[in-house]
């Protein structure tokens, strides 16, 4: 059984503010990431490890009409997505784990994002990158936000991010959230997220975002 960063109690209520503080640009990426998947003809997005629907709230928002599946392990953050989209027929929340998500269903767009580095490279960021790529028809685009870079350009991005976060944090807040992003998330370097995607069924990714630790990824399911 692979370990799951299940987000709880604060790190649930406090989720949205945490990732609009710690990453810089996130808004702008999930604001653009319908445009990045719309060439799909059918609109059946799968959204795994949704949390609290961020990018649930873009699709929505849309005057295209995606059927959007979202799945996470965390009830917490599926109960805060369940009261968001209530009132939205075309959304589906489910809490769980990816494989127990029928694989005969198989959707025509993809994104995992800020998920994949919580996960050791011991076998579990390549089993979920395939659970993600067998639920897809062929070509289905894929779109990934995740921390990359070898350990000395994890180093040198950290110090980047401390100068781009915003004004008034908490020093030793800050220092120990730099500390935990490097010593305790399993980052891993462009080449083997490269290589993992590969190996899953995807085609060689493309890197379209970076903000300094964070970076983003498009590929497709082969075909
Ligand atoms: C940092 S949050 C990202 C949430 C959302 N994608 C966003 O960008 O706002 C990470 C999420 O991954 C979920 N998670 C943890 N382990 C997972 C797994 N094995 N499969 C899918 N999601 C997982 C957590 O419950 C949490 O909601």
């Amino acid at each position: 059984m692979s370990k799951i960063e299940l987000f709880e109690n604060e790190r649930a209520s406090g989720y949205n503010q945490f990732v609009e503080t710690w990453i810089p640009g996130y808004n702008f990426f999930l604001d653009h990431l319908p445009n990045l998947l719309s060439e799909t003809e059918q609109k059946d997005l799968l959204v795994v490890g949704c949390g609290t629907g961020n990018e649930i709230e873009r699709f929505v928002q849309t005057t295209e009409h995606w059927k959007i599946t979202g799945i996470d392990p965390s009830p917490q953050m599926i109960t805060q997505a369940k009261e968001r989209f209530q009132d939205f027929e075309n959304v589906e929340l489910m809490t769980g784990l990816l494989c127990d998500l029928d694989k005969e269903k198989k959707f025509s767009a993809a994104t995992l994002l800020l998920v994949l580095h919580f996960m050791e490279d011991n076998g579990d960021k390549l089993r979920l990158l395939k659970d993600v790529s067998e639920r897809l028809v062929s070509g289905a685009p894929f779109v990934m936000l995740d921390i990359t870079g070898d350990k000395s350009q994890i180093k040198q991005n950290l110090n980047v991010l401390r100068l781009l976060l915003p004004d008034g944090l908490d020093e030793e807040q800050i220092d120990n959230s730099l500390n935990r992003i490097e010593n305790e998330l399993y980052a891993v370097s462009e080449q083997r997220l490269s290589e993992l995607l590969q190996e899953a069924g995807f085609e060689p990714p493309l890197r379209f975002f970076q903000s300094a630790i964070y970076m983003g990824w498009l590929t497709r399911r082969n075909g």
